[in-house]
């Protein structure tokens, strides 16, 4: 949507604290959810229309672009809240998503068509999948499964492309709450504290691909990918904790120097002061910016009444200054904007 165009981000420099509207702690998102934005009626109805024409033209939702979706009233908030995804905390919440009396094909084409006006639907595993049910199928969450299909406990970790979002469509009958963490405060914390670790956090790790490749593919990336990053300016984070440690089994190694970052940067997570911490009710779509925020989600339990069920999209944005590394080069490269774009050789030869 060009927010950036409109409101400017102060060009920052590595080794130097963040001072802006990137930088928060869990105190600024209090449990009423005041910060929420919300859909209003004339906005569920203009959804609604977009949905009916877009499903009369028979539009594949994973192919839908703003043009299919053309949102007037509902489009002034996507802008306001999209600000906050890119320049501001870099997560927002709408709620009030009519998932009521419309049919999973439905729910799914309203929810792409209003997400394309964020980005592109890009596809998020190797399955082939662009629109992902995130849901328990009983799978385990290891070296060779992501966590989306599992109801365990996941630490804190960014996902690909420069959005991820969460439209629910059905809670648990116990946890599942999602924990956001603000990347900026995280580094400045280290910063302060810890100083000498930060070198080995820009420096970065190999990242396992886990079941993410081709037989013939090697299991780890052939390059590693900085947790800190300072790119156009602008901050970047890319961490998932278990990819990088699962590279030990493949042989490599990791320094006690790294080790210990590594545990501080998840101490320094940890701390319940820096998460902001939400129950996503029915109808809720959250959008989280993964330069920016670090998530995490508590462990749940299903009951036959309650089935906790999400839909997750990963949106690419063009028009974001944010391009960097993450969890979609280490997985599906050859899909990856930033790896087409010459990729994590071409930003060390900018340095
Ligand atoms: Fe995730």
């Amino acid at each position: 949507m060009g927010v950036q165009q409109k409101y400017d981000l102060p060009r920052l420099q590595p080794g130097k604290l963040i001072k802006d509207a990137t930088v928060w702690t869990g105190a600024d998102y209090p449990d009423d959810r005041s910060w929420v934005f919300a859909l209003d009626a004339e906005m569920r109805g203009e959804i609604d229309r977009c949905m009916r024409i877009a499903m009369a033209r028979g539009i594949d939702p994973k192919d839908i672009t703003p043009e299919d979706f053309p949102l007037e009233r509902t489009a002034e908030v996507l802008t306001e809240l999209y600000r906050d995804v890119e320049c501001g905390p870099g997560f927002a919440m709408l709620s009030g998503f009519p998932v009521d009396g419309w049919s999973e094909e439905e729910i799914t084409l309203a929810y792409c068509g209003l997400c394309a006006h964020l980005g592109r639907i890009t596809l998020q595993n190797r399955e082939g999948e662009f629109i992902l049910e995130v849901t328990d199928k009983g799978k385990k969450y290891d070296q060779q499964m992501r966590g989306y299909h599992s109801n365990a406990h996941l630490g804190y970790h960014t996902d690909g492309t420069n959005t991820v979002t969460l439209l629910c469509l059905e809670t648990a009958e116990e946890g599942g709450l999602s924990r956001l963490v603000s990347g900026p405060a995280v580094y400045n914390e280290i910063l302060r504290t810890r100083p000498e670790l930060i070198d080995a956090l820009h420096r970065g790790f190999f990242h396992h691909r886990r079941n993410q490749r081709e037989p013939e593919d090697p299991p780890v990336t052939p390059y590693r990918t900085p947790v800190f990053g300072f790119y156009n300016g602008l901050f970047h984070m890319a961490y998932a904790g278990p990819s990088i440690f699962y590279c030990e089994e493949e042989g490599v190694e990791i320094t006690p120097h790294e080790k210990a970052a590594l545990g501080y940067l998840e101490d320094v997570t940890q701390r319940p002061d820096l998460c902001a911490a939400m129950e996503l009710r029915k109808g809720d779509i959250q959008f989280v910016n993964n330069f920016l925020i670090l998530h995490s989600r508590t462990g749940y339990r299903d009951s036959p009444e309650h089935t906790r069920k999400l839909l997750r999209l990963w949106l690419d944005d063009e028009n974001s200054r944010r391009i960097g590394p993450g969890k979609m080069d280490w997985y599906l490269p050859e899909h990856s904007r930033f790896t087409r774009m010459g990729g994590i050789e071409t930003l060390a030869a900018a340095e």
